[in-house]
């Protein structure tokens, strides 16, 4: 089958891993290694809130993006500790994480506050990456693809989509975040052919999907040959410097 999207993303989610010092170091050495990268590959880093305007910096016209990892869906004012939308967009975001499963389940985000959040990131000018998986347990049950279902309708039911946003979803089951455990590649690829199904039905848009969930080099190739995954969401391996450039290299070869 034919790839909907020739396009290539990596997208690596540095979490809480890096300091401010470590994040500036290995967004300059990130991005050598981005001047060499084939056109269809796009990549895009996601730093902490300490370390977004540098790196954004760094990366500024180097044809690599910077997004947030959350946002906050009110735009200004008296909310101790957050960042708005519009303030990564200001320091150079093109992207933000939402409903990332450790915002859902350390954090206790629900659906409601996902789908606010969406609205803040369109409003803002940003490409929201929506976030979606199954828990252990409804893996375990053969409740995945409901759960996910539940999860995609909140996201994107009735939202007016801008024309020029790309849409995104990153299918991350949550038993394979950072677990080392990957999802097979043949449940993922069934998974992301649904979330497409069903994006388009609620928006009239065909979404890129990406995997996440413990990708590691030698996984790359595997996961990026499925017809209708377009990327990575990487977390641990994304967050050192050998492991990632070794996720990139095994990405280009597979071209
Ligand atoms: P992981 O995380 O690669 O460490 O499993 C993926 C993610 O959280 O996006």
């Amino acid at each position: 089958m034919k790839k909907n999207n020739p396009q290539k993303y990596l997208f690596a989610n540095w979490k809480m891993y890096l300091d401010l010092a470590q994040s500036v170091k290995f967004a300059n050495e990130l991005k050598k290694e981005v001047a060499k990268l084939p056109d269809n590959i796009k990549l895009a880093v996601f730093p902490s809130n300490l370390a977004f305007s540098s790196v954004a910096e760094v990366f500024a016209g180097s044809g690599s993006a910077v997004g947030a990892q959350n946002v906050y869906w009110v735009s200004e004012g008296g909310y101790t500790g957050e960042v708005s939308a519009q303030m990564f967009a200001s320091a150079g975001a093109q992207f933000a994480l939402v409903g990332h499963s450790e915002r859902r389940h350390q954090f206790h985000e629900t659906n409601h506050e996902v789908r606010l959040k969406m609205e803040a990131i369109l409003d803002a000018g940003l490409t929201p990456v929506l976030c979606v998986g199954e828990t252990a347990k409804e893996h375990k049950a053969g409740e995945a693809h409901e759960a996910v279902e539940a999860q995609v309708r909140a996201a994107y039911a009735g939202l007016k989509w801008p024309a020029k946003c790309p849409i995104m979803v990153a299918y991350e089951p949550v038993w394979a975040v950072g677990t080392g455990v990957m999802c097979s590649p043949v449940d993922a690829e069934k998974m992301s052919a649904d979330i497409i199904a069903l994006v388009k039905g609620l928006t009239g848009t065909e979404p890129t999907v990406l995997y996440g969930g413990s990708v590691r080099s030698k996984s790359v190739a595997t996961i990026l040959a499925e017809p209708h995954i377009s990327g990575i969401l990487v977390g641990g391996a994304s967050a050192k410097k050998e492991s990632w450039m070794e996720i990139i290299h095994e990405a280009v070869a597979a071209q």
